[in-house]
């Protein structure tokens, strides 16, 4: 269910718990899931010198023409200098829509949770218990969604110093390789494909319950503390990428 790609041999991903997951505990099987689910991590990222680094966590259709893809990355900083939390959202084979935020806690000090919900609604990137990004299901705006594909869960660790670090003015410090990422506590819900056909469509699957269909107002008020503190980078308001802004900007929460 988890493939690790572009590892060097210097990059170390430690895969902590990884075996014995949820997934197979409960008999499902793994890989991709059909639409609609909550996919959670608890990471603890690389310490010290992990400038040039990225730690990614994320979900992908592994289609390569109408790609649909959720990301969570992790570009590393020199030591003392805060990480910087990317996530992209492709659907239907469109990217591009890269947001970041400046975590308020050292994250390689401790495991936090990453959460990616996705579900009919919307989808949430959450740290902790903090929603950082929404992206609403607007299809009735002719807004693209990804529902269309399953997609897999992946976790990489690679060299990204052309363009991570302050734009990639800072390089990889490969004296302080091995760089070590740790992983404990994956879980997944959802509908495993292949799976009963039914499932993605069941109304009764709870993270398809009105709990999880918008914000609530404890959320609604961390989300705006994340954005109104902590956003560094958001290509809705990056007006010489977009003169325009994307319809999906405007959407709210
Ligand atoms: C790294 O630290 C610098 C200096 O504090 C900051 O400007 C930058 O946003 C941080 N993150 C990245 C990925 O460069």
């Amino acid at each position: 269910m988890v493939s690790i790609v572009s590892l060097s041999n210097t990059f170390v991903l430690i895969l902590s718990c990884f075996l014995s997951i949820s997934i197979s505990v409960s008999g499902r099987p793994a890989t991709f899931l059909q639409d609609f689910k909550v996919t959670c991590m608890k990471i603890k990222l690389i310490p010290g010198d992990s400038a040039g680094t990225v730690t990614a966590f994320y979900m992908n259709s592994d289609t390569d023409t109408v790609r649909d893809e959720l990301d969570f990355e992790f570009l590393g900083n020199r030591t003392g200098q805060p990480y910087t939390v990317q996530t992209n959202i492709y659907a239907h084979g469109k990217g591009d829509r890269e947001q970041r935020v400046n975590l308020w806690f050292d994250p390689s000090a401790d495991f936090h949770t990453y959460t990616i919900m996705w579900n009919h609604h919307h989808i949430v990137f959450y740290v902790d218990e903090v929603p950082i990004r929404v992206y609403k299901n607007n299809e009735a705006r002719n807004i693209p969604y990804p529902k269309m594909q399953a997609m897999g869960v992946y976790s990489t660790l690679w060299e990204a110093d052309d363009w991570a670090t302050r734009g990639g003015l800072e390089k990889i410090d490969w004296s302080k390789a091995p760089f070590l990422a740790y992983y404990k506590d994956f879980d997944i819900e959802g509908c495993p494909i292949p799976g009963p056909a039914n499932c993605a469509a069941n109304a009764g699957n709870w993270w398809e319950g009105t709990a999880y269909q918008a914000l609530n107002a404890m959320e609604a008020r961390r989300y705006r503390w994340v954005r109104m503190n902590h956003v560094i980078y958001d290509y809705c308001t990056d007006k010489s990428r977009y003169p325009v802004t994307p319809p999906e900007c405007m959407a709210g929460i």
